[in-house]
């Protein structure tokens, strides 16, 4: 057994013991494949560790990444693909998914995988040579748009978000087939297991957190943050956000209430901060840069937010236009032990003069998340209803609007 091999058969150990590997077929994959091939250049210690391994960016921004191997685990589970089946992959990048993809469907099967960037398609086909798997169809093109030629498709998968379940993939599934994405639902990329049904609504089989680039070309959104001042900005959950009205809200900071459960960094992120995007119309993130070396005790909002990857984060709702400046933020309790993993005691602070009615607001959301279970992605059942098929809402937690579909949010169970 060579270094690689070595290497490799570590980290799929790994990832067995850590339960992620959902069948026997994905993991005879994730031993077969080597995915050193895929990364030429990159030292074996990285191309096997539990790490996604960038492979191209535009200006400092990550465009095409080899995905953590854990989180394509847990993805490969999610498709549940059989022998035989026909299958799409958009965001082909080095072309390691889909070469674990064809050896799971077999030689009965096919796999197709597009990217929009012509030289990371050459990439992949050298890759895939390299690596002697021969059946897999590349194709440089827009995603977005499905590749229609080799539909239908038993599973769809994109390995890159998406803000949107757009018609085309809808249209190119076979009947119950399967359609997995990152799909961002108000500011929270959650990848989904969507199974489409003989109604024409698509109905999620599993819901996982996740973080992947997102779609370039026809089907891309932005999900920049408005700079706010003091190196931090705010990413609204869904419409706009007036940044003169969150600054004048910040330089007006007011009194902080208690909130009566402590938080880690998850339960802030995907816990509470999903929970507050899905069911308040004014939510919104906020991130500060990484800690600045030079001023590492900043004023103001900055100081008080919460260390989540090295960077401070928080959550909170922001006044509507009309209602003039206003905010309310949750932020870590001066008592907080920050050597300590935490969860952490958190207060809601207002700022401005519309601030002390959000605070209520989110201290009643922050009750009901609470009596609901502190649900996290995983907890959220999701039906996706094209436009012109009609599912009722009923007993749905939340329903968002998109420009192709309505999605329903319930509670799994409820
Ligand atoms: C996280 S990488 C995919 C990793 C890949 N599955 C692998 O195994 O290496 C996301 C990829 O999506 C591609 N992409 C972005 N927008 C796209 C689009 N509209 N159509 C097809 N591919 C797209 C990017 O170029 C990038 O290579």
């Amino acid at each position: 057994m060579g270094a690689a091999d070595r290497a490799r058969a570590r980290l799929v150990d790994g990832l067995h013991d850590s339960g992620r590997l959902g069948s026997a077929a994905v993991e005879e994959a994730f031993r077969t494949v080597p995915r050193h091939l895929f990364l030429p250049g990159v030292p074996l210690a990285r191309a096997y560790a539990d790490e996604a391994v960038a492979v191209q960016a535009v200006d400092g921004v990550t465009t095409s990444s080899a995905s953590q191997p854990s989180m394509m685990a847990i993805m490969l589970a999610q498709l549940d693909l059989r022998p035989g089946h026909r299958v799409l992959e958009v965001g082909a990048g080095t072309g390691y998914n889909a070469a674990l993809m064809a050896r799971i469907v077999g030689p009965q099967g096919h796999v197709i995988a597009v990217d929009i960037d012509e030289e990371l398609v050459d990439g992949a086909a050298r890759h895939l040579a390299a690596s002697g798997v021969h059946d897999v169809e590349l194709v440089c093109g827009d995603g977005a748009l499905g590749h229609p030629a080799g539909a239908p498709y038993d599973r769809i998968i994109l390995t890159v978000g998406s803000g949107e379940v757009r018609p085309e993939w809808i249209a190119q599934l076979a009947p119950r087939g399967r359609l997995l994405l990152p799909l961002a639902l108000r500011g929270t990329q959650l990848s989904v297991a969507l199974d489409l049904g003989a109604d024409g609504a698509l109905r999620s089989a599993s819901v996982h957190r996740c973080a992947f680039v997102r779609l370039r070309g026809v089907g891309a959104t932005s999900e920049t943050g408005v700079p706010v001042g003091g190196g931090v900005s705010v990413l609204p959950a869904g419409g706009v956000v007036r940044p003169e009205l969150v600054r004048a809200a910040l330089a007006a900071p007011g009194p902080a209430r208690h909130l009566p459960e402590p938080l880690s960094a998850a339960d802030l992120w995907d816990g509470l901060g999903m929970w507050l995007a899905l069911t308040e119309p004014g939510a919104c993130r906020f991130l500060a840069g990484p800690v600045d070396p030079d001023d590492p005790d900043p004023d103001g909002l900055p100081a008080e937010l919460m260390p989540v990857r090295g960077r401070g984060a928080g959550i909170g709702l922001a006044a509507d236009a009309s209602a003039g400046p206003g905010l309310a933020v949750v932020v870590l309790d001066p008592v907080a032990d920050l050597g300590t993993r935490g969860p952490w005691p958190v207060r809601v602070r207002a700022f401005g003069p519309a601030g002390d009615a959000l605070t209520e607001r989110l201290l009643a959301a922050a009750v009901a998340w609470v009596n609901a279970g502190r649900p996290i992605p995983e907890d959220l059942r999701l039906t996706v209803v094209p436009r012109g098929v009609e599912v009722p809402p009923a007993g749905a937690r939340a329903v968002v609007e998109q420009e192709h579909c309505r999605v329903l949010v319930h509670l799994s169970p409820d």
